[in-house]
């Protein structure tokens, strides 16, 4: 799957404060590298009592700035050439003080005179790490609170045990959400921000014995892509997936399954809180009505006859429960009739939208990486999608969802 780095060419200012907090930075700037976004350090004095600059300099390439009269450039003023070239700025870890002192606009180092000058366009992530204590004093709330009025966005401390053996809210919220809020605020294709999406993927696998089951060619490259796509568009993710060889897209938080039984039972619990639904899994219709415990032994003059049980349709499932508003799509995989039988499944399952795909081609269904579909909807009007990147069959598909929600009103 084809991957573009999804920051590419975006400068991130990275203050970085003295809190125990500060070697998980390491971590958020080699992540944001990844990403491809170049990263300029900005650390206070006591940041460094914790992580030495050297660390960040070997991450970002570029020197890491901890005093005011550090200017690495003899013709710009380093603290107001970093606020005010950057596309973002994050603040992690941010202990109460540097809250303190931007709230009130005391600059009285580097860091804390950068952040003064960041024009207040410029998105500005701060992600407090802090005793529980020190958290809930009216001062730091109350900074806190001012932060937030003025369009600062806080991201929220977890709860555990912090670094002094209190246990609280305090501690840095998780990396990985700290990376993804930087990328969700940089995402400039933002139609499912704040949306959440539940996508299902890949095959199921009813067991026959211990070793043997009844499968399909299903790759699972189909629903990945959309969670990729859903993600770079500001969604949260999650993805049922049954077994495949691919590495979940970041971002994305993945629920692997191997039956029908499984899925439904991960969808199920999943779907309430989501606003959109798209099942491109490939379920298995029938599983075996016993599964042997010990691995079925080969007979050469018998033939071996399996009785099967139809799995419940999870899309239908989903569909016959839909909370208020839900948007909930599916695909046809057809060999023949395939319009007939797109239109048929569409009805049938209760779905706002369906994805047809002929499996026969060569090019587009199970295992490759193109795909040629056609979007079907209740009202009987159909798209049929030029053949295209599963990637880029992802982006229409879900731009063609977004469009439907507005167009509904949907919240
Ligand atoms: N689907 C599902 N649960 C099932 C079977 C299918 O959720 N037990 C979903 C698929 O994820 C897809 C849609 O239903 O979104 C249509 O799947 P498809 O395999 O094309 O159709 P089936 O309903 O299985 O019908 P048939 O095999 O007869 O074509």
């Amino acid at each position: 799957m084809t991957t573009s780095a999804p920051l590419a060419g975006k400068r991130v200012l990275l203050g970085i404060c003295g809190s125990i907090a500060a070697y998980k930075a390491a971590d958020i700037c080699s992540r944001l590298g990844k990403l491809g976004a170049d990263v300029f350090v900005v650390m206070t004095s006591s940041a460094t009592e914790f992580v030495g600059a050297p660390t960040f300099r070997a991450l970002t390439r570029h020197p890491v700035l901890v005093d005011l009269f550090d200017e690495p450039l003899s013709d710009r003023i380093a603290h107001i050439d970093l606020a005010q070239s950057s596309d973002i700025v994050l603040v992690a870890p941010a202990t109460a003080n540097i809250i303190a002192k931007l709230a009130t606009g005391i600059a009285d180092d580097l860091l804390s005179t950068c952040l003064l000058a960041v024009p207040t366009s410029t998105p500005l992530l701060v992600a407090p790490a802090m005793n529980t204590v020190m958290l809930e004093h009216p001062a730091t709330r109350a900074n806190m609170t001012t932060l937030t009025e003025r369009g600062v966005e806080i991201i929220t401390t977890g709860y555990g045990v912090l670094a002094c053996q209190d246990i609280g809210y305090g501690k840095l919220a998780d990396v990985d959400e700290i990376v993804n809020a930087v990328r969700i605020r940089l995402s400039t294709h933002d139609d499912f921000k704040g949306r959440r999406l539940l996508i299902t993927a890949g095959p199921t696998r009813e067991p026959l014995d211990p070793v043997r089951y009844i499968g399909n060619r299903s790759s699972g490259k189909m629903g990945y892509a959309l969670a990729e796509a859903a993600v770079h568009r500001g969604a949260s993710v999650i993805l049922v997936s049954g077994p495949t060889a691919l590495e979940p897209p970041a971002f994305v938080k993945i629920v692997r399954v191997e039956t029908a039984e499984q899925m439904l039972e991960a969808c199920m619990h999943a779907a309430p809180t989501c606003d959109v639904v798209i099942g491109a899994a490939a379920v298995a219709d029938y599983r075996a009505a016993s599964v042997a415990s010990k691995k079925l032994k080969r007979n050469s003059t018998t033939s071996l006859t399996v009785e099967l049980l139809p799995n419940p349709d999870i899309i239908a499932t989903i569909a016959a429960r839909r909370a208020v508003g839900q948007f909930i799509a599916g695909f046809a995989a057809e060999t023949d009739d395939i319009d007939v039988n797109a239109a048929r499944k569409l009805q049938s399952k209760g779905l706002d939208l369906i994805v047809s795909n002929d499996v026969s081609r060569p090019d587009a269904g199970f295992d490759v990486d193109t795909n040629a579909v056609t979007l079907h909807w209740p009202d009987g009007r159909s798209e049929a999608l030029p053949l295209q990147s599963k990637r880029a069959t992802a982006e229409a598909i879900l731009s063609c969802i977004a469009a439907a929600i507005a167009k509904h009103n949907l919240p």
